[in-house]
């Protein structure tokens, strides 16, 4: 089966399909886009989406599979500034736990994200157990005091300190679910995919009433192959965690959108 097929009616040999494709599997000829090296095709599927009269297929991207931009809306800027400034990492969540349906459409929407040569490659564990996610804290604040002369992380000696003194879960923020993203194991861009795609999710929860945190603590634990806190998870032998998040619906709302340190940017002309 050919990598490419260019419905010859409609093509009008324009040949963005050439210019956009980040791999150089085309060349444009007399008689429209060729293929010169299908092996370097890495699925983006930006041959087809560009082409202005829909004269292209991909067998790796079908255009049965792409969706008619028309169809989206397009968002101003200003729209885009209050969406993208005012997610904030949340800390405190309702007791109600998230339905099923709704998470998947959360982490449906994170597989999109942009990833190194297309290679997505990652995989998504929800814990929504209660007991597990209560051990998953107690076993790293545990694993934290064992450190305390040398620890990890400079904030583990207050969150030690504070969880003896008040028994407050400042790991995981009694969220009543925890997103871990998990990759093959020596898949070298597992960690950047997973950031990328987990960023969407947090800017996505947003437009559905949910909040989320980075769960930066839990992930200093698990990246460090404790075996304790990886037994809860049952992951398969081959796979490692990459990355996680808090995820459940807020308690508050906000009222303020926050400043950043001030803008730090040159030009080299
Ligand atoms: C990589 C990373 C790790 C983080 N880890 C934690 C964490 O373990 N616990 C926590 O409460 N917040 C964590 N955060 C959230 C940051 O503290 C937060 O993004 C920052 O204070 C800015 O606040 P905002 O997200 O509300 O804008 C993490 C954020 C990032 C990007």
């Amino acid at each position: 089966m050919n990598l490419i097929n260019v419905n010859q009616s409609e093509c009008i040999k324009c040949g963005n399909c050439v210019s956009v494709c980040p791999s150089n599997v085309l060349s444009i000829e007399k008689t429209g886009p060729k293929v010169v090296s299908a092996n370097n095709c890495i699925a983006c599927g930006q041959c087809v989406a560009v082409c202005p009269r829909g004269a292209l297929d991909n067998i790796k991207s079908p255009i049965a599979n792409q969706i008619d931009i028309e169809n989206f809306p397009v968002i101003n800027s200003k729209t885009a500034e209050h969406f993208l400034r005012s997610r904030r990492s949340i800390r405190c969540y309702k007791d109600t736990p998230v339905p099923n349906k709704k998470l998947l459409e959360l982490i449906n929407i994170a597989h999109y994200a942009p990833t190194a040569s297309n290679s997505q490659g990652i995989s998504y564990i929800i814990v929504e157990n209660k007991d597990i996610l209560e051990k998953v804290s107690t076993i790293i604040f545990e694993w934290m005091e064992s450190q305390l002369e040398n620890p990890l992380h400079w904030s583990f000696p207050k969150h030690v300190e504070n969880y003896k003194a008040t028994g407050i879960d400042t790991i995981l923020r009694n969220a009543p679910h925890l997103v871990l993203a998990t990759a093959p194991k020596g898949f070298k861009n597992g960690r950047e995919n997973t950031i990328f795609q987990l960023t969407y999710a947090e800017l996505y929860a947003t437009t559905i009433g949910l909040g989320s945190c980075w769960a930066g603590l839990f992930e200093i634990c698990a990246f460090s192959n404790y075996s304790p806190l990886l037994s809860l998870f049952n992951i398969p032998e081959d796979m490692v965690i990459t990355g996680a998040i808090m995820v459940g619906y807020p308690k508050y709302t906000y009222t303020k959108i926050v400043d950043r340190n001030p803008l730090d940017v040159s030009f080299i002309s």
